[in-house]
């Protein structure tokens, strides 16, 4: 659906790597060439239209993205580089000054890196320890492992919302219900969540949220970090410098803006952030609730197809979203990729930065289609084609 809004796909390819980055529509690229060619000016620093024209644009994006995850405050909202950004900003702005030694933060073997390298420093510098909540035989995060997995000592449940690889999604509002009733934080990594998913920080109940601008039609190096204000008022910045402080004097007299300026030191990424809301006025025009059906549909025609393949290993022949994984059997993932690229075909094959996951599934590396809203039947019939016949799949590789 809506695959002419796309001028990359005008092209003859076959895109099936949304988890890695998204495809922009036309109305996105010209946001950001209408930013650069009319009004090119800083942010919140000049006294002129053009200024006062992207104060206006970057503050409206804000709203945009307060509205579509429903958050009750502008300050709740900070723009960031990416999610990767968000969450190091988590664990090191707020947790490495709340936690102490031997407090214990819960995550899987299946975040993505950066769900988990943020953690794993802070066990190296303050003493913290990762622990890791089981998965079930489908590799699924259950309740009851959950709370099974809940020490004294636990302090911190950081979960992706949606599983990069696995594309699960894990019961974040029951695990934020039964955390804070143990006085214990929730973090949820949305990278693969909100571009999917019509997202309510309300309900959910999260406390931390981060999420990235180019895997949901937008640009990259934009991104989001979202907090409970009265938690975010206590992220210490990691970023020091222009637009943050109000003033300063001496080591000792420096004093911050107020949020959400304090924690976006320096130049903004401001066309990220414009384009970023053009990307949320455009899924929201299409409705996030159709984007998943459709997804949910499309995945499902997939499967029904690659399962009658017999030399496929599917890694998740149960998922909650668009991302089928799976190996060819006696071929390696990244030459099955290569094989699919001579005819356009653009799928991820690896470990997909999710690197504990080998331990729960078996496999080091896997072949990984990730669908979005404009991919279509025809494109999955061309895929399966190609997939179904093995002997080609081997000559084409010498
Ligand atoms: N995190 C991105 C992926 O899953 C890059 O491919």
């Amino acid at each position: 659906m809506n695959t002419k809004d796309f001028p990359m796909l005008n092209k003859d390819i076959i895109y099936l790597d949304n988890g890695a980055t998204t495809l922009k529509p036309k109305v996105v690229i010209d946001k950001i060439v209408d930013y650069y060619s009319n009004y090119s000016a800083n942010a919140h620093r000049g006294d002129y239209d053009i200024s006062f024209k992207v104060d206006q644009e970057y503050e409206g994006a804000r709203e945009k993205v307060r509205k579509f995850i429903n958050a009750k405050e502008r300050e709740e909202i900070v723009f960031t580089s990416g999610s990767t950004e968000s969450l190091n900003m988590i664990a090191n702005g707020f947790f490495k000054n709340l936690l102490e030694p031997n407090d214990e933060i819960l995550i899987t073997m299946s975040e993505h890196a950066s769900n988990v390298l943020p953690w794993f420093h802070l066990q190296n510098t303050i003493g913290t320890k990762v622990k890791y909540i089981p998965l079930d035989n489908n590799h699924y995060v259950t309740m009851n492992n959950v709370i099974k997995s809940i020490t004294p000592n636990t302090k911190v449940i950081s979960l992706a919302g949606i599983t990069n690889v696995i594309g699960d999604e894990r019961p974040i509002k029951e695990i934020c219900k039964y955390a804070h009733e143990h006085n214990i934080f929730v973090v949820m990594d949305a990278s693969q969540y909100v571009p999917h998913r019509k997202t309510d920080v309300r309900d959910l109940d999260v406390d931390f949220m981060a999420f990235s601008g180019h895997k949901m039609c937008g640009p990259t190096g934009i991104g989001v970090l979202y907090g409970k204000k009265e938690l975010l008022e206590e992220l210490e910045p990691i970023n020091l410098g222009g637009g943050m402080n109000e003033s300063f004097d001496s080591p000792n007299e420096v004093y911050f803006k107020e949020l959400p300026m304090r924690l976006e030191a320096g130049t903004p990424n401001i066309a990220g952030a414009i384009g970023l809301g053009a990307a949320i006025d455009y899924l929201t025009s299409i409705g996030m609730e159709k984007i998943h059906k459709y997804e949910i549909n499309l995945r499902k025609y997939a499967m029904e197809k690659l399962i009658k393949i017999p030399y496929l290993d599917i890694l998740n022949i149960e998922s909650d979203s668009g991302i089928i994984a799976f190996n060819v059997d006696g071929i390696f993932s990244q030459d099955v990729a290569y094989y699919l690229n001579k005819y356009n075909i653009c799928v991820r094959a690896g470990n997909h930065c999710a690197k504990n996951l080998k331990s729960e599934v078996g496999v080091k590396n896997s072949i990984r289609v990730s669908l979005y809203f404009y991919n279509t039947e025809s494109e999955i019939d061309d895929l399966v084609e190609l997939l179904s016949n093995k002997e080609k799949m081997r000559i084409e590789m010498i």
